[in-house]
């Protein structure tokens, strides 16, 4: 693990030394980028075209999440500290630094293996993340995406939209009979698409894949709630007791299934390991983990922030509504006007001496992607401000990276949000917000960009 005056030196030698540096790398002053900041998600479409018009690459300070035992500790004492990054913002060279193998995932990658073993131990709730897929460089891993890549190619993902179908649908009869519980009729029936709908969908399909038994879903849902980002110290300290909690639930869930097998992915890749050398316990968790995390609490931005969209371009929804197969392009466009993940929350760090744009990166320094930033280049998309449905070339969007790291459950996010647009409209054309938009608050789990809350009517 890095720390953070190891950062800074990185960044200030290189201004020192002055080797190789071609151009001065513009500052993105007064501003720290922090996306578990409702007000930073706010503002930052002005903040990255601000960013924008200074240059591909300028120099920020961002908040970061607490990655060792110093840094949480000053956060839970109050402290907010911060770290310098270079943050690339422009659409054609963030795809291209994504492609580009000198940055590397994996935060000990420029260390030597002494100072590696001198790096303070990984807190044990934080374990499964930093050995996981996305933190991991080839070889690798290589070898561990290809053991999952099949489970999530798009053939596979195709042959379960009945069951995405299914879900959704029972989750919106739910909603329905609940309301009439209630005593409310179309359409002025209430319910927070939040928690009845856009999260149960994808936490219920995820689970369905790994093989989590119904009984413990409660459980395991609560023990998985990632509020990483909430600064409060007793909130943090229940989520480090949860992610812990639910490491030992997954391993004791993998003795259950080594003794009776199902038709599941866990199922699957505790086979493949028993099969050979292809990975080992500590892999397993981390997989297993990233899996049932990535796969749900991403996706439920994505429906959310589709349905705010809509809801707020009503000419864009009235095209929806005439036109259903418009559903695709719902979900490429949201994902580039208002994507999960407005930047890599884990920078990537130069391997060696290089350039971006002209500007000169050393070797150590945090390299910070800007997804977001990048959906709205203007050199890229024409008019980017504005929510498109119809878009030409939405695809083309970063909201998933790109190149190794390019987000294995796409296909399945793609077919989830495809699914619950075209039902939820179809089923309820009426549905509306129920409360003024202004006063939605940006502020999904995780630090991504979403709404925790979504009251509607329909
Ligand atoms: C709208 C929904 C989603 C968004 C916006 C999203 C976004 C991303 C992004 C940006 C990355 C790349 C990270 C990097 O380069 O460091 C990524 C990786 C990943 N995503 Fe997703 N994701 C979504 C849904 C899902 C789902 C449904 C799953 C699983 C079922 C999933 C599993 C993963 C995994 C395992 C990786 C790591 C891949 C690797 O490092 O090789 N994601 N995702």
């Amino acid at each position: 693990m890095t720390t953070l005056s190891k950062e800074t030196s990185a960044l200030h030698a290189s201004k020192e030394n002055g080797r190789g540096a071609t151009k001065e790398v513009p500052v993105l002053e007064g501003v720290v980028l922090d996306r578990s900041d409702p007000a930073f998600l706010a503002r930052s479409p002005e903040i990255y075209a601000e960013a924008r018009a200074k240059g591909p690459v300028v120099r920020a300070r961002h908040y970061p999440f607490p990655r060792d035992e110093e840094e949480r500790k000053s956060v839970v004492a109050g402290n907010r500290p911060t770290g310098d990054v270079l943050f690339v913002n422009h659409y054609e060279e963030a795809a291209a630094a994504l492609l580009d193998d000198r940055l590397a995932s994996d935060p000990y990658a420029r260390m030597t293996p002494e100072q590696r073993a001198n790096m303070p131990p990984v807190p044990e709730e934080l374990r499964p993340i930093v050995y996981s897929l996305l933190m991991l460089d080839p070889p690798d891993h290589t070898r561990l995406r290809k053991l999952v890549q099949p489970g999530f190619n798009a053939r596979a993902m195709e042959a379960l939209r009945p069951r995405i179908q299914r879900i959704t649908d029972e989750l919106l009869d739910k909603a329905e009979r609940e309301a009439a519980a209630r005593g409310e009729s179309a359409p002025l029936r209430q319910m927070d698409l939040v928690k009845a709908f856009a999260y149960p969908l994808p936490v219920t399909v995820i689970s369905d894949m790994l093989g989590i038994p119904e009984e413990d879903r409660e459980t395991v849902a609560r023990l998985g709630e990632l509020r990483i980002e909430n600064r409060d110290p007793v909130v943090m300290q229940e989520t480090r007791k949860h992610l812990v909690e639910f490491s030992r639930y997954l391993v004791e869930l993998f003795e259950r299934k080594r003794r009776a097998p199902g038709d599941d992915m866990i199922s699957q890749m505790i086979q493949a390991q028993e099969d050979g050398d292809k990975l080992n316990e500590k892999e397993l968790l981390s997989m297993v983990f990233l899996l049932y995390l990535a796969g749900h609490v991403t996706t439920v931005n994505l429906i959310g922030n589709g349905v705010v969209a809509l809801l707020t371009h009503p000419e864009q929804l009235a095209r929806f509504k005439a036109d259903p197969t418009l559903a695709k392009g719902v979900v490429e466009e949201t994902l580039r006007y208002w994507g999960p993940v407005d930047y890599l929350g884990a920078t990537r760090t130069a391997k060696e001496d290089m350039e971006i744009a002209g500007v000169s990166i050393p070797k150590g320094a945090q390299v910070m992607i800007g997804l977001g930033s990048a959906n709205r280049d203007p050199a890229q998309f024409d008019h980017p401000e504005a929510y498109d449905i119809s878009r030409e070339g939405a695809h083309r969007h970063i909201a998933f990276g790109k190149g190794i790291h390019l987000c294995l459950g796409a296909p399945l996010a793609r077919i989830e949000g495809q699914i619950a647009f075209e039902t939820l409209f179809r089923r309820f054309p009426d549905l509306r917000l129920a409360v003024p938009a202004e006063t939605l608050r940006w502020g999904g789990a995780a630090g991504l960009r979403g709404f925790r809350e979504l009251p509607v009517l329909f």
